[in-house]
């Protein structure tokens, strides 16, 4: 099977790199020994999904409530849902759908009471879980590698979670705030148990870490490598020398216990020694769910497992019965790069499959790369569509402690997130493509709805078109400018607009007649 190499994986050469995305979605790239052989997937929904009974709670709950907004076909209620999710509104939540539960937080209250129309019962229930949590669908977070690389401590870590509070993002429905790599060097005591650097890295160590990203009602993602050695070993970044035995091979167990007892709630674990070994991804990463398992049986607390082989050995085949989330794709930006929209286009089209996808586990293409240097508003919002339409994670890798109103208003905008952490999990699938004129449309919850992304990717401005046909809607629907925040009334058969060339437009399409 290909193993990344150095270059290809690091993206010293833009060329290859994109040579490897090429190789991968041409199913080129990976042609799977018979361990590694498609099969055995789907099916289970149980163990790794979430992190507590709260954040798991069936029914929607918030999600629910910060669909209201979307769910009308009315301006001002529209509107007002969009403008509730930071919290006022809470009680209009608890009113149409019932108790809200008296443990909700107040950003959970406040996702419920954003509800205006039809999810308004899912939005009130929301309030029973009440752990700080909001929404309930694919991952929401920040994590430390596109921004920090290998370079994080524990002033950094706390820098960006209370970013994360402040900012907004928090209220917004992002949860975790996720290590990268770079926490961990590789040593063990004598007993094998990890240790690290607690004089100037992690004073306190990683539950310090932990404790402190849960002091502000958040959850702790932690990192490690399938294999023998990490990525650190094999691709050191600049600053930091090569890390031996950083990976987990060889106490899968004794680990991913570790990382339960030191009380972080997700990890990622990434495949750079796997990869280097030639070991099977497949088997290493069901010993790894097997292995977080076992600690959740022992400590009562859980982790969303997040598997990340770059797509290599088809995941999306064997990862939905193991884990939450899969990587599809190389990573969105390598090391030392700037931010590039071709690798977002390319990490979005290589994590399209949609059978794989449903409650509690996604196709990942990877972190976003919103508000880094070089990015316009057009690509952000372009880059954050995209995901949403997806139904993918949203962990963002900016840097929050210094980004601009403008960023922060395309990953904190409610009725994007409330379409990316729709219930059903659908993924956006392509109805139309003309010469690089894309519609994508993703159904749904409740009745004839559809989230709908017209993507422009020829090399100049044209006219795109969404027939309601293509969406399975009717004659006639209602249609919403995501961004703009501006009801278009309703249109007959189709909806026509200009999009600049390698820019979006996100739509709510609605049609309340419509059979689903
Ligand atoms: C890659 C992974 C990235 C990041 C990096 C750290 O393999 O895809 O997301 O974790 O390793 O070295």
């Amino acid at each position: 099977m290909l193993t990344y190499s150095k270059t290809l994986r690091r993206g010293v050469s833009f060329q290859l790199a994109a040579l490897t995305t090429l190789l991968i979605a041409s199913g080129l790239g990976c042609s799977g020994n018979s361990s590694d052989a498609p099969g055995g997937g789907g099916g289970s929904k149980g163990g790794s999904t979430g992190t507590s009974g709260a954040v798991n709670a069936p029914g929607g709950t918030s999600a629910g409530g910060a669909l209201g907004g979307l769910t009308t076909t009315g301006g001002a209620s529209t509107s007002a849902g969009a403008s509730n999710s930071n919290g006022g509104a809470g009680t209009s939540g608890a009113t149409s759908g019932g108790s809200p539960g008296a443990s909700g937080s107040a950003t959970t209250a406040g996702a419920g009471g954003s509800a205006g129309g039809v999810a308004g019962g899912a939005g009130g229930a929301g309030g029973a879980g009440g752990t700080g949590s909001t929404l309930n669908g694919p991952p929401m977070g920040w994590a430390s590698w596109n921004s920090f690389a290998s370079k994080i401590d524990l002033k950094l870590i706390k820098a960006q979670a209370d970013a994360m509070v402040s900012s907004g993002l928090k209220a917004a429905g992002y949860q975790y705030v996720n290590i990268d790599e770079g926490w961990w060097q590789g040593a063990r005591d004598a007993s094998g148990n990890i240790t690290v650097d607690t004089t100037t890295q992690w004073p306190g160590g990683m539950q310090a870490a932990a404790d402190y990203i849960h002091s502000l009602g958040l959850k702790a993602g932690i990192y490690t490598d399938a294999g023998k050695a990490g990525c650190g070993f094999y691709y050191p970044t600049a600053g930091t020398p090569a890390e031996p035995n950083s990976g987990a091979e060889g106490h899968y167990d004794a680990d991913f216990l570790q990382f339960e007892k030191w009380g972080f709630d997700f990890v990622k674990v990434d495949w750079c020694g796997g990869s280097a070994e030639g070991i099977s991804a497949k088997t290493a990463y069901q010993g790894i769910s097997d292995s977080i398992k076992k600690a959740t049986t022992a400590t009562g607390h859980t982790m969303v497992f997040s598997v990340c082989n770059w797509g290599g050995s088809n995941p999306w085949d064997w990862a939905p019965a193991m884990s939450t989330m899969w990587r599809t794709s190389g990573d969105i930006i390598y090391y030392g790069n700037t931010a590039d929209i071709t690798h977002v286009l390319s990490n979005f089209d290589t994590a399209q499959h949609p059978t794989a996808q449903s409650p509690g586990h996604y196709n990942d293409p990877d972190m976003l790369i919103v508000g880094m240097p070089n990015f316009t508003l057009a690509q952000n919002r372009t880059h954050f569509a995209m995901w949403a339409i997806s139904g993918a994670p949203l962990l963002a890798g900016n840097k929050l402690d210094s980004m601009s109103a403008d960023v922060k208003g395309v990953l904190t905008n409610s009725e994007v997130i409330a379409i990316d952490q729709d219930p059903l999990a659908k993924q956006g699938a392509k109805v139309s493509d003309t010469g690089g004129l894309q519609v994508y449309n993703k159904v749904l919850s409740g009745t004839g709805r559809r989230a709908v992304l017209l993507l422009n990717r020829s090399t100049s401005t044209a006219m795109l078109t969404v027939k309601f046909a293509d969406l399975g809607l009717g004659a006639s629907a209602s249609v919403r400018d995501i961004w703009a925040a501006s009801d278009l009334g309703m249109k007959m058969t189709s909806y026509a607009a200009s999009v600049p060339s390698n820019d979006s437009l996100l739509l709510l399409v609605t049609d309340p007649a419509a059979a689903q």
